[in-house]
């Protein structure tokens, strides 16, 4: 059915594991995610970007989501990522979300509860779950560009105040990944012990099993860019998150693990490599079917070896 994440997040903070939330924007990504949620049994969530609303539109992206629920018979999720603003995360309530993110982190605190209050208030009496988010990750968003020393980790005695005062369902934190696909410099370093000072604290104000999200997880795999290159992409310097940290991180209070880039990656390599070997094809099936596999490829391993959502339908 299409749900909301509440269960969703219950079950994968008692389970030690996290539930995947993928980019979508296509009928091919979506078909691709859900296929491989379905043949691991899994629960999943599908996320659209402002972006992503004003490239395939919402009745589109929500007829799309309601078919796949009925082909699947899955949990399914469909939420607002990075909501900029009341009207947005309004709007898609209204379209059939089921969960929308309340992205304040560029503002000032009291402003970030202000507001995030404000939205869960609304989307609560409407059965819907909200995400916020505090701390400033670095990377790449909707055309705003973070850069690492405008970053800032979020401060875990922030956060208890802040799940407080909001009420919000789940929270985004800043630990050290980035938007992306250009993560890192030198080596990804996650700063796990302030997610485990997060969890810690809430616990001791009486908030117990409080889900922790995490965005610009994506491992950024080096065969999609190689792929990418060998058959004409220009991409250096790509760096990720490690598939070990995303394992440790979904084990402890992260139930949310944000992936857009690395089915980006997938989608290019799978299209770039079917030009490159049949210059002379011109069917979108051929390439696009391509692309449909990869993604189920790789979303299997995400949910099998990374995530570790498997069977948790
Ligand atoms: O966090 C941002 C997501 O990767 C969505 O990106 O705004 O380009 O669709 P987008
Ligand atoms: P990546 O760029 O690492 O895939 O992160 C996506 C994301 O956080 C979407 O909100
Ligand atoms: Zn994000
Ligand atoms: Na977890």
């Amino acid at each position: 059915a299409l749900v909301t994440t509440k269960k969703m997040f219950e079950k994968a903070f008692q389970g030690g594991y996290a539930i995947g939330a993928f980019n979508i924007n296509n009928m091919e990504i979506i078909q691709g995610v859900v296929e491989a949620a379905k043949a691991q049994n899994s629960a999943v969530i599908l996320q659209v970007s402002k972006s992503a609303l004003k490239y395939a539109h919402p009745k589109y992206l929500k007829a799309m989501v309601d078919a796949a629920v009925e082909e699947t018979g899955l949990d399914i999720a469909l939420h607002l990522d990075h909501g900029s603003d009341f009207e947005v995360c309004k709007n898609c309530i209204e379209y059939g979300f089921t969960s929308v993110m309340f992205d304040g982190s560029h503002l000032e605190y009291e402003e970030n509860v202000a507001q995030t209050k404000e939205i869960v208030e609304y989307a609560h009496a409407r059965g819907v779950v909200v995400e916020a988010e505090l701390g400033k990750l670095a990377g790449v968003e909707d055309d705003v560009k973070v850069d690492s020393a405008n970053a800032t980790y979020t401060d875990p005695d922030q956060a208890v105040d802040f799940v407080k005062r909001t009420g919000v369902d789940s929270l985004a934190i800043a630990i050290g990944t980035s938007h992306g696909a250009y993560k890192f410099k030198g080596d990804a370093k996650l700063d796990f012990d302030r997610l485990e000072s997060i969890t810690k604290k809430l616990e001791a104000e009486g908030i117990h099993n409080f889900p922790i999200v995490l965005h610009g997880a994506s491992s950024v795999d080096e065969t999609s860019v190689e792929t990418c290159n060998k058959y004409g992409g220009n991409i250096s310097g790509a760096k990720g998150i490690p598939a070990e940290m995303l394992r440790k991180a979904s084990a402890m209070a992260v139930c949310k693990i944000n992936m857009d880039t690395d089915i980006r990656l997938a989608m290019t390599a799978a299209i770039r490599k079917s030009f490159g070997e049949n210059p002379s094809a011109f069917d979108p099936r051929g390439y696009l079917g391509d692309a449909r596999e990869l993604i189920q490829k790789l979303v299997e391993e995400k949910i099998k070896n990374v995530i570790g959502s498997t069977n948790s339908m």
